[in-house]
């Protein structure tokens, strides 16, 4: 299947069937989200991949689609509330490391992203969770492409998820899920039915 078959064939499944997920292929769809694009290269958030059957129960509660308890894995992405000093330091050295360089080398990259990052703290929220969005959508495709449902859901109690996952210990917020698993054609409406899309003619605006 080519890339626009395979994204036709995708869809945002509303029921589940509760069938495993191989570990290879959620290892794949991890791997994929680690390779996203993000702003500076900060990788601001962390994913969290629960397939526990009692923690997932435990998120039902708070939320609003049963695509949680019914996947296979519950991809939490989680971004940051703070970045500190240390983090940018932490990301320096991985830079250095990875690239074989002087971490002094890197000077005016770590001044430009401490003024950036020095923001108000709203800003530097809304700008990691941002960053998490970007990795969903790529985790969506990387899905597709393994033949693994997925479903985004933003419909969820933030607070209690953070509150049973602990997130907040950990300097992080929930800001978006993905279902990991196969639809439930049986029970699921929207598994037959058309994508609704407009027109590419209307998305693009193209100024030759
Ligand atoms: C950020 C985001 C949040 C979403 N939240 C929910 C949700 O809480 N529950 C749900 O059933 N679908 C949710 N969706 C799925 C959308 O409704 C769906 O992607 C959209 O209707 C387009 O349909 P398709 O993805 O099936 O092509 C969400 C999608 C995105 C991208």
């Amino acid at each position: 299947m080519n890339l626009i078959d395979t994204l036709n064939w995708r869809y945002a499944a509303k029921r589940m069937t509760s069938e495993k997920v191989a570990n290879e292929k959620v290892n794949e769809i991890l791997e994929a989200i680690n390779l996203t694009a993000t702003s500076a290269g900060m990788q601001p958030f962390r994913v969290l991949s629960i397939s526990n059957p009692e923690i997932k129960q435990k998120l039902q509660a708070a939320s609003f689609n049963p695509q949680v308890s019914e996947s296979s894995h519950l991809l939490v992405f989680a971004s940051y509330t703070h970045v500190s000093k240390e983090h940018i330091d932490e990301y320096m050295e991985l830079v250095a490391k990875t690239r074989n360089i002087p971490v002094e080398s890197l000077n005016d990259f770590k001044m430009k992203l401490s003024g950036f990052l020095s923001m108000p703290e709203e800003f530097v929220r809304t700008w990691a969770a941002k960053q998490a969005y970007i990795a969903l959508g790529t985790a969506i495709v990387a899905a597709a492409n393994l033949k693994v449902d997925s479903t985004p859901m933003e419909g969820f109690d933030n607070a209690a998820f953070d509150e049973i996952l602990g997130l907040k210990e950990r300097g992080l917020q929930s800001v978006v899920l993905l279902a990991l698993g196969y639809r439930n054609e049986e029970i699921d409406p929207y598994a037959k039915a058309k994508k609704v899309r407009i027109p590419l003619d209307e998305l693009t605006i193209t100024l030759n």
